[in-house]
């Protein structure tokens, strides 16, 4: 063999030192790029770890208000807000998912009295606010379309009034999107935006989230599968993007992340609008627990974790992780 030709190419030469690796890297993360969710309860001083989410925490407003100034002072973009309703779990409490002086709606003055420039996104669904955990309002587990869209239609007046930059439906009912786009409108809303869930798939990863709202138990056989999508699907993901879209959309989501990043590279690549992917609690807890247990470096599986979803096509990133990454972006981290 020759060695002085071999090989004519040598990929390497590129993967030298952290300085040429950074020269040729072709995505990156950014701080900019990040949403944190977070969880509300009512209360004063109130700030408990949720057990099956290491590290996060259910907060009352005063202590959101802290979370935020850290999301500015980090640069975070966003907070995605989610309640945590302990005192009504039973069917008149859905009049408080549009109730002006409600849990949400204060935190979203607060936020925005404090922080403006800091956007506020907002769930709209019902799960919060139902006995059984569905996100609309069920008939003996059959959840009722149109009768949820009505609902969910107040629900996103009301954060619109409250100063939500983007109301965010997460319930997958049909034909939300244009009904609270119409709303939003003729309600003077014009520039409070939407972010659809278009493409949320019934996973198996949301039981932390549930576990932190209190919506874990009541949902039935079905679960949320007669509204969510079939882990099987990537076409009808993409009719659901179109249909989204069409109605009206800003953003467009596709949820969870890390097992659906096909998903998501085809909706970027066939819509070019901009897509957000919401890397779930269960997706959190897996990284956290294993490295808990020592098996994984968390700092390093994050950060590889939000490239993933950078070179899939996510223009926005929601994660439990964001003031994480923020901390290792901060400090210059390299994979
Ligand atoms: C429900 C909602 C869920 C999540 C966001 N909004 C749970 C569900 O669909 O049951 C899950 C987010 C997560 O797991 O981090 N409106």
């Amino acid at each position: 063999m020759n060695s002085g030709n071999f090989p004519t190419t040598r990929m390497r030469r590129n993967r030298k030192n952290n300085a040429i690796r950074n020269l040729v890297q072709e995505n990156i993360v950014t701080v900019h790029d990040l949403v944190y969710p977070v969880f509300v309860v009512e209360g004063n001083n109130r700030r408990e770890e949720i057990k099956s989410l290491p590290n996060q925490y259910r907060v009352s407003i005063d202590k959101l208000l802290d979370i935020a100034h850290e999301c500015i002072e980090l640069g975070i973009s966003g907070i995605a807000l989610f309640p945590m309703i302990e005192t009504v779990k039973n069917e008149a409490s859905m009049l408080d998912s549009f109730n002006p002086d409600g849990l949400i709606p204060r935190a979203i003055k607060a936020l925005k009295s404090n922080y403006p420039e800091l956007l506020v996104f907002t769930d709209i669904a019902l799960d919060g606010y139902t006995h059984d955990g569905h996100d609309g309002v069920s008939d003996n587990g059959d959840v009722l379309n149109d009768l949820t869209v009505d609902l969910l239609i107040k629900q996103a007046i009301c954060h619109a009034h409250s100063g939500a930059d983007f109301v965010c439906p997460s319930d997958m009912m049909d034909g939300r999107i244009v009904k609270i786009r119409k709303a939003l409108d003729n309600s003077g809303f014009i520039n409070v935006g939407i972010m659809a869930y278009s493409a949320k798939y019934a996973s198996s990863l949301y039981g932390p989230f549930r576990d932190a709202t209190g919506a874990m138990s009541k949902l039935g056989v079905q679960g949320k599968k007669t509204y969510q999508m079939n882990p099987a699907n990537v076409e009808e993901a993409l009719h659901e993007v179109a249909l989204d879209i069409n109605e009206g959309a800003d953003i467009v989501m596709v949820k969870p992340g890390t097992l659906y990043l096909d998903v998501l590279y085809r909706v970027r690549t066939m819509f070019k609008k901009p897509t957000a992917i919401y890397h779930v609690s269960g997706e959190y807890a897996m990284l956290k627990f294993a490295a808990q247990s020592g098996i994984i470096d968390y700092n390093r599986a994050i950060i590889e974790t939000m490239l993933s979803f950078k070179r899939a096509g996510a223009n926005i990133i929601w994660t439990y992780s964001a003031i994480d990454i923020a901390k290792l972006l901060n400090h210059r981290y390299n994979l």
